[in-house]
């Protein structure tokens, strides 16, 4: 029916961001590919996948954009932030470094985008067991103090990855 069709014209634009190799682009290939690759290659410049979701029973549609984590490989900063209603900042459970800086992450997303960009928090790499040096309370407490929302997932084994994107674009929708 013609409501159905006016949901589906709806297109949200993700983006993803965090440090180098903390698993964006992995996360994006599981979401919407269901695919992995071990030795992936640093992202260069931008990329986007458009990818139907389903909230409550209705589709709507994410563009999910992609860029590197390294500045040196990144395009204009405030191309990539523009029009986008929710984001993904991605740290990697096994390296703190990547923890420490989603400050950072979060100043550049709260420079260049929207004040109302649903924003969730995403430790990764939760299959990482042994090499763990962020704790889930941390990564909690963290999200708790901004305001954002926290999940952790793993593109290797696939837990909580299409929750992740899910949880971004219900909250938008
Ligand atoms: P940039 O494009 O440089 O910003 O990196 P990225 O954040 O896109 O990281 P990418 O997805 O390329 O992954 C980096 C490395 O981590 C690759 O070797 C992946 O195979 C690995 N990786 C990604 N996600 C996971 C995960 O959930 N678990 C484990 N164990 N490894 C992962
Ligand atoms: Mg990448």
């Amino acid at each position: 029916n013609s409501e159905e069709e006016k949901k589906e014209d709806y297109l949200f634009k993700i983006v993803l961001i965090g440090d180098s190799a903390v698993g964006k682009s992995n996360l994006l290939a599981r979401f919407a590919r269901d695919e992995f690759y071990p030795n992936s290659k640093s992202t260069i410049g931008v990329e986007f996948q458009t990818q139907k979701i389903n909230i409550n029973g209705k589709e709507v549609k994410a563009q999910i954009w992609d860029t590197a984590g390294q500045e040196r490989f990144r395009a204009v900063t405030s191309a990539y932030y523009r029009g986008a209603v929710g984001a993904l900042l991605v740290y990697d459970i096994s390296r703190r470094l990547t923890f420490d800086n989603i400050d950072r992450w979060l100043n550049e997303l709260q420079t260049h985008s929207d004040m109302n960009v649903v924003i969730i928090l995403v430790g990764n790499k939760s299959d990482l067991k042994d090499a763990r040096e962020v704790t889930t309370a941390e990564g909690k407490a963290l999200a708790e103090a901004k305001g954002l929302f926290f999940i952790e997932t793993s593109a290797l084994d696939s837990s909580n990855v299409t929750s992740a994107f899910q949880t971004v674009v219900r909250e938008i929708y």
